[in-house]
């Protein structure tokens, strides 16, 4: 088994939950020596969603040349790294596997530990990351809520301390990225659809639909299924009105985004007020929304922590970085380990 290293563990990381083919390599869970992100994106555009067959085919071909890329721009070896991190869940079964399967390979191969990874846990972790070249961030305080809205989850976690979380709450049914990327086909907008509603939002009025907002009261639950039908109904009856062609697209994007950043930054203030939080952290795809960025950080009482743009959407920096975390805790994995399609952030040992 390698040494470990820890003021300078040098974790390689691979992610292929989705639609992304990505490898990292970081050092202290923190400075990025290389992030490379092969995206499929255009791929899948054209089925206006992901392709889980393709998505798993173009992960084989694209993972390979992704890694070799990665150790040439570190300008490392293999005997330069201390650890090998994986996403080993939640995602698609068949794309986690082309990424834990080579990750075992190479574990097994180079003799360095393995680190499987949860993706959720790696949104989170994309805090901690930093380009190289640039000062580190500041360090976020326990004990943190953390907000995760990505394509598939939506949730609020209390972390009392790093690798710990608390569930307090999560969506019933579609996850925050998903109601944009529906709502976004509903307006005839490209896929993926939370950037294609931020930009035509920007030239609409926030106020002239009253979409709902739903609170949920005494719940730390969000739903969004019903502002999405919401706005479906404003459409047929605009198009039945003006025709699609007069619908008022931008004014639509402008009202729905309004209404879901309230929801969560709303609901986030009140849990991170009732549990004790000294500091609040937003993860995921949807982190990177403008509206929800500039509402958190002009609303909140406490200290607001949210990635930089570039990490917000799937990279495996972030996953190296909870790599790191987990290797230094002594949590590192065997090789028998398999993928965890559904994996609650919630399972994770504290
Ligand atoms: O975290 P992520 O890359 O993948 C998952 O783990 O799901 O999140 C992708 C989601 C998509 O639903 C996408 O529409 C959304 O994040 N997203 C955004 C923005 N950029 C990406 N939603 C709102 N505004 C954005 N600027
Ligand atoms: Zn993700």
């Amino acid at each position: 088994m390698a040494k470990i290293n820890p003021p300078a563990a040098r974790v390689l990381a691979i992610e292929t939950s989705c639609d992304e083919t990505a490898c990292a390599i970081l050092e202290n869970g923190g400075r990025v020596l290389a992030s490379v992100v092969a995206s499929q994106m255009e791929i899948h555009a054209r089925y206006g969603g992901v392709f889980p067959e393709v998505a798993s085919r173009q992960h084989i071909l694209s993972l390979a040349p992704v890694v070799e890329q990665a150790l040439n721009q570190a300008h490392l070896t293999w005997r330069e790294l201390d650890a090998i991190a994986v996403t080993r869940g939640p995602g698609l079964a068949g794309a986690l596997l082309v990424g834990l399967n080579l990750a075992k390979g190479l574990a097994l191969a180079s003799g360095l530990p393995l680190v499987g990874v949860n993706h959720l846990e790696g949104h989170i972790y994309s805090a901690w990351v930093y380009r190289n070249g640039e000062p580190p961030p500041a360090e976020p305080q326990f004990p943190l809520l953390a907000l995760l809205v990505s394509g598939g989850h939506t949730e609020l976690n209390l972390m009392e301390r790093h690798l710990s979380y608390r569930r307090l709450g999560g969506t019933l049914d579609d996850a925050a990225g998903e109601a944009f990327d529906k709502v976004a086909r509903l307006l005839g907008l490209e896929y993926p659809g939370g950037p294609a509603i931020q930009h035509a939002a920007r030239q609409g009025n926030p106020e002239r639909f009253k979409f709902p907002r739903p609170w949920l009261e005494g719940s730390w639950d969000f739903s969004f299924s019903g502002l999405k039908t919401a706005v479906l109904r404003e459409v047929r009856r605009l198009e039945a009105s003006l025709g699609r062609e007069q619908l008022p697209v931008a004014d639509l994007a402008a009202s729905f985004q309004a209404a879901v950043v309230d929801v969560l930054v709303g609901k986030t203030l009140r849990a991170a007020r009732s549990s004790g939080a000294r500091a609040i952290l937003i993860a995921g795809g949807v982190a990177a929304n403008q509206a929800l960025r500039e509402a958190f950080q002009s609303q909140s009482e406490f200290p607001i922590y949210i990635p930089p743009l570039w990490v917000c959407t799937d990279n495996a920096a972030m996953i190296a970085a909870a790599g790191y975390f987990r290797l230094i805790h002594g949590k590192t994995d065997s090789l028998d380990i398999d993928v965890l399609p559904t994996w609650p952030l919630s399972d994770m040992e504290g």
